[in-house]
């Protein structure tokens, strides 16, 4: 089946109770036994729910996997995630990510034992020259938040296989619409379903997929012990949201290149950070290993904080926010936003400077997306 059927149909068609076209909120903690030692197919919500394993098998299906888990956060599917390694592993992190990851990894994975690592994994000699014994898992995101570099995934995820560590991908900037890493040789893909997998900005979530069926019994027991699942609610937002996914990225991808090509030209601004231009220093890497380039894409203005500060301060029709993935524009500032929990010395190595501006391009008319920032451009 192809991606536009599966985001419809891929939990298996109508429920098995009533016919329910649409997968039923099942609102319950628990699950009626059909007698002593006799559990149904689900006994407990934390432990399963039909609202979420529709949800899980949607979103598996999507990024060609065997198995889905759903979260009540992007960050809970993280923090799962990196609960089932062990004290004494070593985890290398590509260097330039999202902020919370950044956090979660710093101050309170490192915590527990795990050795963390950063390391530009763009330059495959340094990703080979980090490699230690004990290196169990390479942690990367691409495209990256908010810098849009690139990381090749069908090389790194082979290194790490030569070497015996898992690779891991957040597939959030993306989708599995325009990128499928299990295909390239990842073993991992994580989601903050919260962007554009739910993509109506009014839940969060999130969300691991996998092929291998031990590491699907890693998760599930992860997930089941921690309680880190997502509520029927939820789920049922984001199955809802996914049945659009395929023509939502495709406009939000034709309107955010529309304004990448029409920022490049602005006399007012520096420098566009999106894939898609053939100024990106990894347009090529982009060609072969997505399909699209998603909606979300960052650029400087000429100056500093204050010509950053007038833009946000006069956009009428994007909203200053935080997250992404939305139908609606948002707009934002990282370096006092997304990535104020990374240490400013930090943040200014990766090259989150106080120009730096974050668009998340919703699927609004492009023209009058363009004309609101060109009129708060011109007060710049
Ligand atoms: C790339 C990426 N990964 C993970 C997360 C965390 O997801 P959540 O906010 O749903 O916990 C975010 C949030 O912005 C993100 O942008």
């Amino acid at each position: 089946m192809k991606f536009q059927t599966i985001a419809i149909h891929g939990h298996g068609g109508p429920d098995p109770a009533y016919g329910a076209v649409m997968t039923p909120i099942y609102q319950t903690s628990t699950f009626a036994f059909k007698g002593i030692l006799e559990p149904g197919k689900f006994d407990y919500s934390r432990s399963g729910n039909p609202t979420r394993k529709a949800l899980e098998d949607t979103i598996a299906a999507l990024e060609g996997g065997t198995a889905g888990f759903a979260f009540g956060t992007g960050m809970a599917a993280e923090a799962t995630l990196l609960a089932s390694f062990s004290a004494g592993d070593h985890i290398l992190v590509h260097d330039d990510l999202y902020g919370g990851t950044y956090r979660l990894l710093t101050s309170v994975v490192a915590k527990h034992g795990i050795e963390v690592e950063f390391v530009n994994m763009r330059c495959l000699d340094s990703l080979k020259a980090a490699f230690k014994p004990n290196t169990r898992a390479l942690w990367t995101e691409t495209p990256t938040n908010p810098l849009m570099n690139l990381l090749d995934l069908k090389a790194i995820s082979d290194i790490a296989r030569e070497r015996g560590a898992l690779t891991v991908t957040d597939n959030t900037f993306l989708s599995p619409y325009f990128q499928r890493p299990l295909d390239l040789g990842v073993d991992i893909v994580l989601h903050s379903t919260t962007k554009y997998i739910n993509g109506h900005s009014d839940v969060v979530g999130g969300a691991i997929v996998v092929k291998d069926p031990a590491l699907a019994e890693r998760i599930y027991f992860h997930q089941n012990a921690l309680g880190t699942c997502c509520g029927p609610q939820d789920a049922f937002l984001v199955l809802r949201g996914i049945k659009t996914l395929a023509i939502r990225m495709e406009a939000h991808n034709r309107n955010a290149l529309a304004i990448a090509q029409w920022l490049e030209k602005h006399p007012k601004i520096e420098q566009v950070l999106h894939p898609g231009l053939k100024s990106h220093p990894q347009y090529e890497l982009a060609q072969r290993q997505m399909t699209g380039y998603g909606g979300t894409f960052s650029f400087k203005v000429k100056g500093g904080r204050k010509e950053a500060f007038a833009l946000l301060s006069n956009v009428k029709l994007h909203t200053l926010a935080e997250s992404l993935g939305g139908v609606e524009s948002l707009i934002e500032h990282p370096a006092t936003m997304t990535h104020v929990s990374v240490p400013e010395d930090a943040r200014l190595k990766m090259g989150i400077t106080e120009n730096l501006i974050r668009i998340s391009v919703g699927i609004e008319h492009v023209d009058d997306l363009i004309a609101d920032l060109e009129q708060a451009l011109a007060k710049v």
